[in-house]
């Protein structure tokens, strides 16, 4: 039994508590849109940037929701949960339905599920596979019809990886659940943001800080024999923070481990979330 503290529609419990409608849109049709907020030793990283991202993703689905009402709610499961350091995930669905139907009803209250999990950030070494990007079109937003992405990250699993790196015909995407970057000597390079990829929040953090030191970064459309080519690669998430990957399983590379420009941007990461 996990009793986690949670919210569900505004009311606190424990997770094993909250009871749901199987008629919820987030059960039937994955019609919702989630956050994963971190927080370590009582400092939540980059709260607003997941909040506006939050709001985004919803208006892109056409989910009306009352945001200030969210942003208080994820505020007290991290100020209450007696833990300090973890992540919340919160998810927001379009709501609960009188029958399943895909046309949804104008009127429909949109409902809300958050948890707390007590989380350790530790630096990670990934094994990797690289795969076709199976999803749809419009991987920026951040919803919760992840099937592409379980699928690709479960035949990962079988093969003993700890995550993928997706390419749609060749151009490298992102990770299962990460983005990617990789370097030479003297560059950082990371898949520019499109459709195809989610804008996500540490790559933003890491681009930022690198730019004020004057770290040299590229974003822009790169290939499979681009990170053949690459001295170093990592991953970014608000869990894994940078995780350096140590072997592509399907792919010949030239990675060295603890590459200067990836341990610049692990120490970057370690700033923000320790500091
Ligand atoms: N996933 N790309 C995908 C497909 C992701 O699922 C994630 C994060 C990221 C990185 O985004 P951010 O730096 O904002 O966490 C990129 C979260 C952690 C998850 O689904 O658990």
């Amino acid at each position: 039994m996990n009793n986690s503290y949670a919210v569900y529609n505004g009311k606190f419990s424990s997770l094993q508590d909250i009871k749901i409608s199987p008629l919820s849109r987030a059960y039937t049709f994955s019609d919702s849109v989630y956050e994963v907020i971190p927080f370590c030793k009582s400092k939540i990283i980059a709260f607003d940037s997941h909040i506006s991202r939050l709001k985004k993703s919803c208006k892109a689905i056409h989910i009306s929701t009352d945001i200030q009402k969210v942003s208080k709610e994820v505020l007290e499961l991290i100020n209450n949960c007696g833990h300090d350091s973890g992540y919340v995930y919160f998810q927001i669905s379009r709501g609960i339905d009188p029958i399943r139907s895909h046309m949804f009803e104008d009127n429909i209250e949109a409902e809300t599920f958050g948890y707390v999990n007590e989380f350790f950030f530790r630096p990670q070494n990934l094994k990797v596979m690289i795969c076709d990007d199976l999803r749809w079109q419009r991987c920026d937003i951040k919803s919760t019809s992840l099937l592409g992405n379980i699928i690709s990250m479960n035949s990962a699993k079988s093969e003993g990886c700890d995550e993928v790196i997706m390419h749609k015909n060749n151009i490298l995407t992102e990770g299962g659940a990460s983005n990617i970057f990789f370097s030479d000597d003297e560059c950082i390079y990371t898949p520019e943001l499109s459709k195809n990829i989610l804008p996500g929040i540490t790559r933003d953090i890491l681009l930022q800080e690198l730019s004020k030191l004057g770290i040299g970064f590229k974003e822009g459309v790169y290939k499979i024999n681009d990170l053949k080519c690459a001295k170093s690669a990592w991953l970014t998430s608000s869990t894994k923070g940078v995780a350096e990957i140590t072997e592509i399983i399907n792919l010949d590379t030239n990675l060295t481990k603890d590459h200067f420009l990836f341990k610049k941007c692990s120490e970057i990461m370690s700033d923000i979330y320790f500091s």
